[in-house]
C-alpha cells in the first residue's frame, strides 16, 4: 500500500475519527488563481491544459502550494466523456462548453457507441499517474466524473442551459431514448472512473450539478438511478485501501435521504440545506461534504471566519465531515480570502473531534 502522509480526507469520508476536519475546495484549481490563468494562456485554451498531463498536473498542484489543503483534485472536466463519444466538445470564451453534434433524437442515441476509455481518455489517466508521482503521498488525489443526467443535459441541449427544455421534452416524448442515453453514459462513466482508480485516484466524486432541476420522482428515475448504476459498478478497494465514493447533487435537499441509500460513502451538500438538517436526513449512514455559500468568500475575513464557524457548528461533534464550499469557487474571488477560510478550518475544527 502506498504511504500517505495525510489521509484525513479518506478517514473522514469513511466516518473514521480525525483530529480536525479536512478541507478541500471544489474548483480549487482555476481562474481565481493568476498562476492558473498564466498556464491557460500559454497553452492556448482550457482543453489544451486538460489534454496535456504535465500542464494538468501543474495546475492541480498550484492551489496546494498556496494553501494547507487536505486533497488534490484531478484537473479535467465532466464533458471529456461525451467528447470521447464523438460529440465534438469546444469552449467559447464567456459562453462555456458547447458540442458540435448534440444528441437530439432516438436515432442520434442509437448511433452512439460505448467508447474504449483507455484509448479515448488515456490522457486523463496519464494525468492521474503524473499527479500521483508529483504528490508523492502528501495528500490523496480525488478523481471525478459528471452524473449521467448532468452530462446528458449538455449532450442534448448542446450547451449550458437554464430551463433544460430540450432534454425535458425528450423525457416526456421519448423516455426510452433518454433512458438508453443515460445507460450508455452510466456504463462509460463507470469504466472511466474505474480507470482513474486503477491509475491512482484515491477517492472519486460524481458531480450531479443539474439533478436539482428535476421534480423528485424524475430525479429518482433519471438522475439517482443512473448514479446508482455507477456506484454498483465501481471498484471499491485499490492498493489495499477502500476508495470512497462521493455523490453531489446540487439542490438535493430532502433527496439526500435517497442518495444515502445508494451505497456511496459520502454526499456533497450545497448551502441551501444546513448540515445539521442534512445529517438528520442521512441518519449518519454517510459522511457529508460542504457547505459554505461560495458568495461568503466575497465578504471580509471576519465574515468568512464566522461562516466557517457556523458550518462547523452546524455539523457538530464527531467524525464524518469534510469541509468544502456548497459549490465551486468563482473566478472573481481574492485568493487571500480562500486562505482565510482554510486557516479558519484548521483553527476552529479540532474542538469538534475531542
Ligand atoms: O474542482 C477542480 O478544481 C477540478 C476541475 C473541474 C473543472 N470542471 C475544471 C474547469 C471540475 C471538477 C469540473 C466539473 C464540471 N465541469 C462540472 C460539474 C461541477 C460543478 O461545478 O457543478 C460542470 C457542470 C462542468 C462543465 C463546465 N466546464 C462548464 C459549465 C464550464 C464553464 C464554466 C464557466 O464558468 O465558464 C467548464 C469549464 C471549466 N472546467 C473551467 C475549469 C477550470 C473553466 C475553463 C477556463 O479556464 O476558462
Amino acid at each position: 500500500m502506498a504511504r500517505l502522509e495525510n489521509d484525513l480526507l479518506l478517514r473522514a469520508l469513511l466516518r473514521e475519527p480525525v483530529p480536525r476536519t479536512p478541507v478541500w475546495i471544489m474548483r480549487q484549481a482555476g481562474r481565481y488563481l493568476p498562476e492558473y490563468r498564466r498556464v491557460r494562456e500559454q497553452a492556448g485554451d482550457f482543453m489544451s491544459v486538460c489534454c496535456n498531463p504535465d500542464l494538468a498536473c501543474e495546475v492541480t498542484m498550484q492551489p496546494l502550494r498556496r494553501y494547507k489543503l487536505d486533497a488534490a483534485i484531478l484537473f479535467s472536466d465532466i464533458l471529456t466523456v461525451p467528447d470521447a463519444m464523438g460529440l465534438g466538445l469546444y469552449f467559447v470564451a464567456g459562453e462555456g462548453p458547447q458540442f458540435e453534434r448534440p444528441v437530439r433524437t432516438a436515432a442520434d442515441v442509437r448511433a452512439l457507441r460505448r467508447p474504449d476509455v483507455e484509448r479515448a481518455l488515456g490522457y486523463v489517466f496519464e494525468a492521474v499517474r503524473t499527479i500521483r508521482r508529483e504528490l508523492n503521498g502528501r495528500v490523496p488525489l480525488i478523481g471525478f466524473a459528471g452524473s449521467p443526467w448532468t452530462v446528458a443535459t449538455y449532450m442534448v441541449e448542446g450547451r449550458s442551459s437554464r430551463d433544460f427544455a430540450t432534454i425535458k421534452r425528450m423525457a416526456t416524448a421519448e423516455p426510452a431514448a433518454l433512458q438508453s442515453l443515460l445507460d450508455l453514459v452510466a456504463a462509460t462513466t463507470t469504466d472511466y472512473l474505474n480507470a482513474q482508480i486503477a491509475a491512482g485516484a484515491q477517492a472519486v466524486m460524481v458531480f450531479d450539478t443539474w439533478g436539482g432541476a428535476l421534480q423528485a420522482d424524475d430525479y429518482r428515475r433519471f438522475s439517482l438511478a443512473s448514479m446508482q448504476q455507477i456506484v454498483d459498478g465501481l471498484v471499491r478497494e485499490h492498493d489495499g485501501r477502500r476508495v470512497p465514493v462521493i455523490l453531489f447533487t446540487k439542490g438535493a435537499g430532502a433527496l439526500l435521504a435517497d442518495m444515502a441509500s445508494t451505497g456511496c460513502d459520502a454526499l456533497g451538500v450545497d448551502w441551501t440545506t444546513d448540515l445539521a438538517t442534512a445529517r438528520r436526513y442521512v441518519e449518519d449512514k454517510v459522511a457529508l461534504q460542504g457547505n459554505l455559500d461560495p458568495a461568503t468568500l466575497r465578504e471580509s475575513p471576519e465574515m468568512i471566519r464566522r461562516g466557517v464557524a457556523a458550518v462547523l457548528a452546524s455539523y457538530g461533534n464527531g467524525p464524518g465531515h469534510v469541509f468544502n464550499l456548497g459549490h465551486g469557487i468563482t473566478p472573481d474571488i481574492d485568493p487571500a480570502h480562500l486562505g482565510v477560510l482554510i486557516d479558519a478550518v484548521h483553527e476552529l475544527s479540532p474542538q469538534y473531534h475531542r
